[in-house]
């Protein structure tokens, strides 16, 4: 009779899946249907568990977790990003909570370059346009964008994946580098010569690409709101590839009509999976539907570090990629 019950809320990749088999001592269960799982059915099938694999779109609050009950002992969430997951309801039940850092950090940088490519040298545009038959012959005036060598790139958020941007900006496109961060980090700045310290308010007013990688916190919700978006230098592009509520969606539709920035590239929104009406009429907007970390290696390496957590926690062990 296994000791342990495991509860997965949606299939993920086999990597993580065959860690969790391999144990004589766990019961695994994995939510069979290919969608979002309903509030409901979360709340069953966590019941009696020791420990839950959870994604983002999983709400972990105080009432699922007394719906577990006091045997559970770890929340693994198969993300970076923990903003589903009450840490405090966690704590106060002694129930530990592990992420996914550093395994998608170059998947979710490279991502973003795509985005940025893609909205300054319009290339979601194009393609619609040569797809509608348009396209007629060459034109010395057709479908222009904006270079990025030289251009200067505002980082919001310098961890791994902001630092993983402003690599790859600085040293593949020759990019000039500013970045915000709640902490000043002077050993990256030695490491990236030029790069330069600035506030948010900075970042708006002078780079010509604004690139977000903090994450979802009171602090940073609606970080980027009308109010900022009106201080874009004009002619700049926005990129998110973080948390949707970190920009206020429905502020940047307006900012976008009006012309106060030249685009933007969007991989995560508001009320996911909802936009914001008229975000998909805008021809200037590049949309991906929260994909940023999705290479295959990146999400199986994602699946092993969240069940080798529940592994740790159920050995005993401390897991390296704990959250509390
Ligand atoms: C995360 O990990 O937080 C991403 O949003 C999905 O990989």
């Amino acid at each position: 009779m296994p000791k342990f019950k495991v509860f997965v809320t949606r299939l993920i990749p086999e990597a993580g899946l065959a860690l969790l088999k391999k144990r004589k001592d766990i019961s695994l269960s994995v939510y069979p249907k290919n969608r979002v799982i309903s509030q409901k059915e979360l709340l069953a099938g966590v019941m009696g568990t020791d420990a839950i694999l959870c994604l983002l779109t999983d709400k972990i609050d105080a009432s699922l977790l007394d719906a577990a009950g006091p045997q559970l002992k770890v929340v693994a969430n198969y993300a970076v990003g923990y903003d589903n997951i009450d840490l405090a309801a966690c704590t106060k039940r002694g129930v530990k909570v592990a992420n996914t850092p550093g395994v998608l950090s170059n998947a979710v940088a490279e991502h973003t370059f795509a985005l940025m490519m893609a909205v300054t040298r319009r290339i979601a545009e194009a393609d619609k346009f040569i797809r509608a038959g348009k396209y007629h012959g060459w034109e010395p005036m057709m479908l222009l964008g904006m270079g990025l060598q030289g251009k200067t790139l505002g980082v919001i958020g310098l961890g791994r994946i902001g630092k993983g941007v402003v690599d790859r900006a600085a040293r593949g496109m020759g990019m000039k580098i500013m970045y915000y961060d709640v902490k000043r980090d002077k050993a990256f700045e030695a490491q990236e010569p030029g790069t330069v310290f600035a506030t948010v308010d900075q970042i708006m007013r002078k780079a010509d690409v604004i690139s977000i990688h903090v994450p979802l916190l009171p602090t940073t919700r609606h970080l980027i709101n009308a109010k900022r978006l009106a201080m874009m230098k004009k002619g700049a592009y926005l990129i998110n590839t973080s948390r949707g509520p970190i920009i206020d969606e429905k502020a940047l539709v307006s900012a976008l009509r009006k012309g106060l920035l030249a685009g933007a590239a969007l991989d995560v929104f508001e009320n996911e999976p909802a936009l914001a009406p008229g975000l998909v009429d805008l021809p200037n907007v590049v949309l991906t539907p929260h994909i940023a970390s999705a290479t295959i290696g990146a999400r199986s390496d994602m699946s092993q570090l969240a069940a080798q957590a529940i592994i740790d926690v159920l050995d005993g062990k401390q897991p390296k990629n704990l959250v509390r």
